[in-house]
């Protein structure tokens, strides 16, 4: 049983006293890494329509890894495949060149949301020193396409958010296309559309 494990269930096993512990000090967001209440919650509202009622899942939000190579791969690519974007990602090969382009950038910065060991959302990034400050620019992020709507994107921003605070960061900045279901996904996230900027594209 690997160390994260076994603190996963001794804390399970511990959950009310553990849990005071850790949301009356500066440890609230060890908490979050572990456990995601609000959002397990949510999971086992669903697990309880599946009629599965004594399992009981656990969730933490952990930086990407690159064993999470492939599981990514084939989540971007099935999310991307569908409704809105219907990208046409011919092979998990394809994908998964893009991703690991991403990854080997030398600022590459990417976190996952798990249930437990299975990535169920991601979110693929990289640093700009910015002359105002360190920006995170988000070059993907997915959520699970059966998983979609219930809170778990908001949940992984989140958890984003307070990471990249404690890492310095002062803003996050991303592309999305307009009109579709993540922008309003992201403007009720707290992003804000920067008028004064547009996309330039040259086709070669
Ligand atoms: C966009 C995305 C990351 C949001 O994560 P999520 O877990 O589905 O979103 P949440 O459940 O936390 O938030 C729901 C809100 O997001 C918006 N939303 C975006 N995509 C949605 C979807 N597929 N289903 C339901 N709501 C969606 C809605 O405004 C919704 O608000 P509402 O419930 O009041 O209608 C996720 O839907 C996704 O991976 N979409 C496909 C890939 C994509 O578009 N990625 C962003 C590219 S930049």
């Amino acid at each position: 049983m690997s160390i994260k494990t076994s603190i996963k269930e001794h804390f399970t096993n511990n959950h009310l006293n553990i849990r005071n512990h850790f949301e009356n000090g500066s440890l609230k967001s060890h908490w979050d890494y572990f456990f995601q209440d609000n959002l397990e919650l949510a999971l086992s509202n669903q697990i309880h329509l599946e009629g599965d009622l004594n399992l009981r899942r656990v969730l933490g939000f952990r930086r990407f890894s690159w064993g999470d190579l492939d599981e990514c791969a084939c989540l971007f690519k099935n999310v991307f495949s569908a409704d809105p974007w219907y990208d046409e990602w011919v092979s998990l090969d394809q994908s998964r060149n893009y991703l690991k382009e991403l990854i080997k950038n030398p600022v590459f910065e990417g976190f996952v949301m798990c249930e437990d060991s299975k990535i169920m959302a991601a979110c693929l990034g990289h640093r700009r020193s910015w002359w105002m400050g360190k920006e995170f620019f988000v070059d993907e992020f997915f959520v699970e396409n059966e998983r979609q709507g219930n809170g778990i994107g908001t949940k992984t921003v989140d958890l984003l958010v307070n990471t990249l605070r404690e890492d310095g960061y002062t803003r996050i900045t991303l592309l999305t296309n307009k009109n579709i279901p993540a922008e309003a996904f992201y403007l009720k996230n707290g992003f804000y559309n920067n008028e004064e900027r547009t996309v330039m594209v040259k086709e070669l």
